[in-house]
């Protein structure tokens, strides 16, 4: 039995877990572990315009969840000794409220947008010209007395993340002068060194194996290793273990993560493939409809790594099981399928 204790106020949970997430965040690019490419890249873009006293040019960062999109945004407002502004596409729903975060940035700000890809297309067309030549059109009026009016902004560097590369249009894309970076998965190591630094911030002890455990299971992804991190200290806690690789085993095992790292809804989507579609070809939404998910989760969340893994593979007619799916699900491969494929 657990001691009884008071629970927690949802409130103090949420500021609990605020804490946790801003704490795990590194500071500087030395405690960034990591997609050495994009770092390398950024110093020199970073150094120029700091030599230049200029702002940053504007940066496109894509990727699965987790990697660090957001992250790295803030690393380079650091770098560059501005403030960040954050919001969201989805965040901004009118032209106004563009024109309104535009107007109160200061000379040399950071802009971050998250998920730029659900920004609306009318709205897209006033960051156009705000990119390019920090101007601000506005159109006052309807009909034959509308009239445009053009505002100066202060110089700014817009830095704009999305999971969805393929949904930005290719004139907004064109406008990231400072260049689109794709984050990559990280490796295994990488995620071991990545939590191992998170064990000693929250002040867990943790022994290597069980890290490497950890690192194994976490789909490549920071963020992943650090929830895994987080629920395997607490599995610790409550069976007053220490954080070996067998209580990590059995931490993840409960929360149904198999040795590979797939979840349990990133199964069911294969199976769903193999047993209710042959193998595929499939769509997407035909695969989320029968397991009741969203499409965009499907598709930003799982696929990415199912993919990464050799499970599955995007087709012009959809997504196919590849024969490692069948063998990870332990499901006999049919021979017929070989000539299919083919
Ligand atoms: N926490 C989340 N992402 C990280 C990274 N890339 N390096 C270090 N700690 C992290």
């Amino acid at each position: 039995m657990l001691d009884p204790q008071p629970s927690p106020k949802p409130s103090e949970i949420r500021k609990e877990t605020a804490f946790l997430d801003q704490t795990l965040r590194p500071e500087a690019w030395h405690e960034y572990i990591g997609q050495e490419k994009i770092k390398e890249n950024l110093k020199i873009l970073l150094t120029a315009a700091k030599e230049r006293s200029h702002p940053a040019e504007h940066l496109l960062f894509y990727g699965p969840p987790g990697l660090g999109k957001t992250t790295i945004s803030h690393l380079i407002a650091r770098e560059m000794g501005s403030q960040i502004r954050s919001t969201s596409g989805p965040a901004i729903e009118k032209v106004g409220d563009l024109a309104s975060i535009l107007t109160n940035l200061s000379p040399g700000d950071v802009l971050f947008i998250d998920e730029i890809h659900r920004l609306n297309k009318l709205i897209e067309e006033v960051l156009y010209p705000a990119m390019e030549s920090g101007s601000l059109d506005i159109i006052i009026g309807k009909g034959p007395s509308a009239r445009t009016i053009q505002l100066e902004l202060p110089p700014f560097t817009l830095i704009a993340a999305t999971t969805r590369i393929a949904l930005l249009s290719s004139p907004l894309r064109s406008r990231f002068s400072g260049g689109v970076f794709r984050l990559e998965f990280y490796t295994e190591e990488e995620i071991e060194r990545i939590v191992k630094r998170s064990a000693t911030i929250l002040g867990i002890e943790i022994e290597d194996a069980a890290a490497r455990e950890i690192a194994q299971r976490s789909r490549y992804t920071p963020r992943t290793a650090n929830y895994f991190l987080k629920r395997c200290r607490d599995f610790a806690q409550v069976t007053r273990g220490t954080l070996t690789s067998d209580v990590v085993s059995k931490a993840l095992d409960l929360l149904e993560i198999d040795q590979a790292g797939l979840s349990a809804l990133d199964r069911a989507i294969l199976r769903t493939i193999i047993k209710n579609f042959n193998g595929g070809p499939v769509g997407l939404g035909t695969i989320a409809a029968a397991l009741s998910e969203d499409e965009a989760t499907v598709e930003e969340v799982n696929e990415p790594y199912l993919m990464q893994l050799g499970l599955l593979e995007r087709t012009p007619r959809g997504r196919v099981a590849t024969k490692r799916a069948y063998e990870h699900l332990g499901i006999p491969f049919p021979e017929s399928r070989t000539e299919k494929l083919l």
